[in-house]
């Protein structure tokens, strides 16, 4: 059975971008793959985090990947920072990265704004997310478009430690990358992603809104002054990528939505996007409050850290013997 393997920041709450673009894919994968999702704490801290609030999102997360339906029987669930191997692993990947490659990722340059004073770890982030990925000698990473410099770097330093010491130390892992989602824009700003750090409330959806909550997002989402329901991102980047939300909530086709409202206006096209993203939520919301206090939440992290650390220490173990560290 191949194996997949992804993350998500605990970092606030989650939004629709994570969902259609990540998140749904966990569930649809773990029929017929041995999956391992994990909530990347190591990565969050990269910028500063207030540790009592961060500790809250960290269940969170997990809570969602159950609350989507990832079924931790099936699937191991996991925070990061429990498997010590992560961090030890991302060392050594380091040291076999280059620095003109690191400072070349977008994220960084982004993030650092070339300011002298941002956290190493920014520097460092891609890769610990190599690490995540390499540990587990992933097959399947299923992740939304803006991780695909991640991944590509990922597998650029999988092939280079192959070829160092002319073995299979790693397994060349690919993305998975959805068609409808895979980048679902800002509501407010559609030529930007929907991003959990926006400080407009109604930019994203967050998966734990209310109903009231989405609907107001939806209405209030930026489109053009055509009031014709069709798909053209470079001209209606707005009305687009509100197509492709409702694509992916109903797996309609963008050309089957173009004519379910052809000669109507904007208003019915989001009343009824609204409608089908409000009880798309509404159940993910409901379950989430019940897993959160329950204590399966727990005793699926607990069995989940020792089924990734068992797949973990191996792996470390064969590293360590092929870089001649340790004993
Ligand atoms: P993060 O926490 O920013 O996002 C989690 C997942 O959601 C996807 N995503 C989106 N997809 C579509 N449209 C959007 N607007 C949108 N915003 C976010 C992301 O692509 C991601 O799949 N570096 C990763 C976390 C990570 C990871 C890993 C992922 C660390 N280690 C190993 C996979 C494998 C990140 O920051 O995701």
């Amino acid at each position: 059975m191949k194996r997949v393997f992804s993350g998500v920041q605990p970092t606030g709450d989650l939004h629709l971008g994570n969902y259609l673009g990540a998140l749904r894919q966990f569930v649809e994968l773990q029929e017929d793959h041995e999956c391992v999702y994990c909530v990347v704490d190591l990565h969050s801290i990269t910028l500063p985090q207030d540790p009592k609030e961060l500790r809250q999102h960290i269940y969170d997360v997990a809570a969602l990947y159950m609350a989507i339906g990832v079924d931790a029987k099936k699937s191991t669930i996991f925070i990061q920072s429990e498997v010590k191997e992560h961090a030890e692993l991302s060392w050594i990947l380091t040291c076999s990265s280059y620095t003109g490659e690191l400072s070349r990722m977008t994220q960084f340059k982004d993030k650092s704004k070339g300011n002298e004073s941002s956290p190493a770890g920014i520097f460092c982030y891609p890769t610990l997310m190599a690490a995540d990925i390499l540990l587990y000698d992933t097959d399947v990473v299923p992740v939304g478009n803006d991780q695909r410099q991640h991944i590509e770097l990922t597998r650029d330093l999988a092939i280079r430690v192959n070829n160092r010491f002319d073995k299979k130390v790693f397994v060349v892992p690919e993305g998975r990358y959805l068609k409808e989602g895979a980048r679902v824009m800002s509501l407010d700003n559609p030529t930007s992603k929907m991003s959990k750090s926006a400080e407009n409330q109604f930019s994203k959806i967050g998966l734990l809104d209310d109903d009231n909550k989405i609907k107001k997002s939806i209405m209030r989402a930026t489109t053009d002054s055509e009031a014709n329901v069709r798909f053209d991102i470079e001209n209606k980047p707005g009305v687009s990528n509100l197509i492709s939300i409702y694509s992916a909530f109903s797996g309609k086709s963008a050309s089957e939505i173009e004519s379910m409202y052809e000669g109507k206006g904007y208003g019915d096209f989001k009343k009824d996007l609204a409608e089908v993203a409000i009880e798309s939520i509404r159940p993910i919301r409901e379950r989430f409050y019940e897993i959160r206090k329950s204590d399966m939440l727990t005793k699926a992290l607990d069995e989940g850290a020792e089924k990734a650390r068992a797949i973990a220490e191996i792996t470390m173990k064969r590293v360590k013997e092929q870089f001649g560290i340790g004993r």
